[in-house]
């Protein structure tokens, strides 16, 4: 069969598919399913970060108002936690939290009893009502406690990496720096709440839960409960924001499940603003020591990379925080180490450009710092040392135009009209100052399956148990599938986040659209091929007998190759045949493409920032991001989601921060109103944007890479950068709080 698709959707800026349902409130999130008979859950969570329950009474709770039922560790059923093997790639190593199976307790907000009740005001009320008192033990609370004894991720997760000897290089490099950087736990802060609603029917599980991964959601719930996956099935067709909050499937689920069952009518529990920050993962904190040495002419000749992070005490939490350093430039000699310290919070996990943000930042930072040391330009750096191959892997890149987005990203921030000099420009009483950063990410992909039904009224279906958390998968899946059945995107209709669904993997890590619109493509070809057939022997077809790979689909219609009058509309085929539809379901899968190829997107980040001198505060007054990520399959929602990533690295570099009580051993800012995430004020009003052309053949069918998570890379170090540019000022904490910037804090 022909491979001829016509492009008449892939590449177009449509506006999303899903809009009109959103902004109408027509979409249903997981809050919001009509289920008869709900009860609601509310939590109460421990309030010392280790210790065991002396004693629990809810009585006073149990006789309030509405109050169904409380659960805690003495009446909660005892659940088998199978332990899935291999366990599932967003999971940690290590022993997921069980909720309600003792009186252990290892962190402030760890659940220790949940009401049940009519409404959601008396279950809340009543959790006010449950006393609890501990005996405390002592507790690691700060990194630096733990720092003594840190250690290595379990095997199979990122290994300590090195090439030559990158410390005998160091001792003898021409210039060198060696500097430590800082950065605070993050949190997502999606604008949808985490939320599960549990029923039961029998033995059936129903969950309609907030899931970047709702085959995972299953599979997790069945072996927590012991019970068969066929038994449960997962609801989730919208995701308000997740960001990587959602990969896991995390207690509350189990405890929504768990209350429902009790209860013996369906539950919806819902997480408080407050209680995300400690019920869902965040970014960890950590502590990066970059030590780089150059020869006087910029060369690279050893770049060594140390981290210490923050996992939980009961799961190891891991990051490929050094992978940029052994890849991204081309170096000799190399040596990384990823350490953990325990402390007694709970477990982080994959925020957008997980571990890869973390790292580029202390990597980036270095080589501003290097590039001061060497007084060379920033941006001449980077292209002395541009890796031509894969330094790490030993492979060529896929494609790779990094070059391409330094030059546009140099141009539309106006680079070398800068005067370099730290300090020395102004504007309005402001300092002005200029950075820049390298960005880059991964290019994954996993297999998936889609369906693929194509109707005799001349619309189609698509179908997988995919999820879009917001990137615009909807539309950009609808654009694929229109372009490979040749209807026009109005013509088709995605149909995602349910377990009924063929089977997708993780919505993260940038692989949706790879991976599932790889699948959708494969299952529209062979739908195609069924059309064709029937078509081919048929003798009433204008296509009767033809050669299948002479048949184009364009418009609604299957159409000669050579002779466009001979042709006729799928529609009338399937009428003549009695079909209402035809229908294929296909796999796709990553090949051995993988292990010839090193595959990245790459990207170039700018910006401009004003400083007030006085008071210390930053304000971003430009910011330029320029990508290569292969070929973009919808340029408008692939812009929006970068003005999304380029926001997220504003709030890492200017204002997020987990503000940390080790007394107390808590987040202090639990809440929007202290937890500061980017708002219109501090955001330039135009965020600019720049895709540079590139054609990848080998990444997967689409030839496009993910953007999610590389806009969230390289803009805090761009900006940290611009600051040293405007100040002359060194800083190495995340974020640039006033009080750092005017030279008052660390
Ligand atoms: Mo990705 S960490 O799921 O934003």
């Amino acid at each position: 069969m022909t491979d001829i698709t016509l492009d008449v959707a892939v590449g177009r800026p449509i506006v999303r598919v899903d809009g009109p349902a959103k902004v109408t409130g027509a979409a249903r999130y997981a809050a919001e399913f009509d289920v008869p008979d709900l009860a609601h859950a509310a939590l109460v969570q421990s309030t010392v970060p280790h210790g065991r329950i002396r004693r629990l009474d809810t009585a006073a709770a149990e006789a309030a108002p509405g109050v169904i039922a409380v659960l805690d560790h003495r009446n909660a059923p005892r659940l088998p936690y199978h332990v899935m093997s291999p366990r599932a790639p967003v999971d940690p190593a290590g022993e997921q939290l069980r909720v309600l199976q003792g009186p252990e307790v290892l962190f402030v907000g760890q659940p220790v009893a949940v009401v049940i009740a009519r409404s959601l005001e008396e279950a809340v009320h009543a959790t006010a009502l449950v006393q609890v008192e501990y005996d405390e033990r002592p507790a690691v609370t700060r990194l630096a406690d733990g720092v003594g004894d840190p250690h290595e991720p379990p095997a199979g997760k990122p290994a300590d990496l090195s090439r030559g000897d990158a410390d005998a290089a160091l001792a003898v490099a021409e210039v060198t720096v060696d500097t430590l950087y800082d950065q605070p736990v993050a949190f997502h802060c999606a604008i949808e709440p985490h939320v599960t609603i549990a029923a039961w029917d029998g033995p059936r599980l129903t969950l309609w839960d907030k899931t970047q991964w709702v085959d995972n959601d299953r599979a997790e719930i069945a072996h927590v409960f012991g019970m068969p996956e066929a038994d449960i099935r997962v609801i989730s067709p919208f995701v308000g924001g997740a960001f990587g909050s959602a990969l896991r499937t995390w207690p509350h689920v189990t405890l929504a499940a768990m209350a429902a069952r009790h209860a013996g009518r369906p539950v919806r529990l819902e997480l408080t603003r407050r209680q995300q920050f400690v019920s869902t993962g965040y970014r960890p904190r950590t502590v990066q020591r970059v030590a780089l040495g150059a020869r006087a002419d910029g060369r690279l000749t050893a770049i060594v990379h140390e981290v210490v992070a923050n996992t939980s005490v009961y799961e190891d939490y891991a990051e490929t925080t050094v992978e940029p350093s052994a890849m991204l430039y081309a170096c000799p000699n190399l040596r990384t180490a990823y350490r953990l310290v325990p402390v007694n919070v709970n477990s982080p996990c994959p925020m957008r450009g997980p571990g890869v943000a973390t790292g580029v930042y202390a990597l980036e930072a270095a080589m501003d710092e290097l590039a001061e040391a060497l007084d060379m330009d920033p941006l001449d750096l980077r292209l002395a040392n541009h890796a031509d191959a894969d330094p790490n892997k030993g492979l060529p890149w896929s494609s790779k135009s990094l070059k391409a987005c330094y030059r546009t990203g140099a141009a539309r921030i106006g680079w070398h009209a800068r005067d370099p000099v730290p300090g020395s420009m102004e504007a309005d009483g402001m300092r002005v100052g200029y950075g820049m950063a390298t960005a880059v990410y991964p290019t994954h992909r996993a297999k998936a399956s889609a369906q693929a039904i194509v109707f005799a009224d001349g619309t189609a279906e698509i179908r997988s148990a995919a999820s879009d958390m917001g990137p615009g998968t909807y539309t950009s899946i609808t654009q694929v599938a229109a372009d490979a059945l040749g209807l026009d995107t109005g013509r088709v209709r995605f149909v995602l986040g349910d377990t009924d669904l063929p089977r997708a993997p993780v919505h993260g890590g940038s692989i949706t659209l790879a991976s599932v619109g790889s699948a959708v493509r494969a299952a529209a070809f062979a739908v195609r091929a069924r059309l064709l057939a029937v078509a081919r022997g048929d003798p009433a077809s204008p296509l009767h007998g033809l050669n299948a790979d002479r048949v184009v689909f364009a418009d609604g219609r299957m159409i000669h190759a050579d002779d466009p009058s001979r042709g006729e509309r799928v529609a009338d085929l399937l009428a003549r045949h009695g079909l209402g539809s035809v229908d294929a379901t296909a796999d796709a899968a990553p090949g051995a493409e993988q292990t010839q190829f090193s595959m990245y997107a790459f990207g170039a980040v700018f910006a401009e920032v004003r400083v007030d001198p006085d008071f210390g505060t930053v304000r971003v007054a430009r910011l330029v991001g320029a990508y290569a990520a292969g070929r973009i399959v919808n340029p408008l929602i692939a812009r929006s989601q970068c003005i999304g990533g380029l926001t997220m690295g504003i709030g890492m570099a200017l204002t997020e921060q987990g503000d940390w009580d080790p007394r107390l051993g808590r987040v202090m800012n639990a809440n929007l109103a202290e937890y500061l995430v980017p708002v219109h004020a501090d955001v330039p009003p135009d965020l600019d944007v720049a895709f540079v052309d590139e054609a990848d053949p080998h990444v997967n069918p689409l030839g496009s890479k993910g953007i999610a998570e590389i806009a969230a890379v390289g803009v805090a170090p761009a900006i940290l950068s611009a600051v040293h540019h405007a100040t002359g000022r060194r800083l190495r904490s995340l974020p640039l709080l006033p009080e750092r910037v005017a030279g008052l804090a660390r």
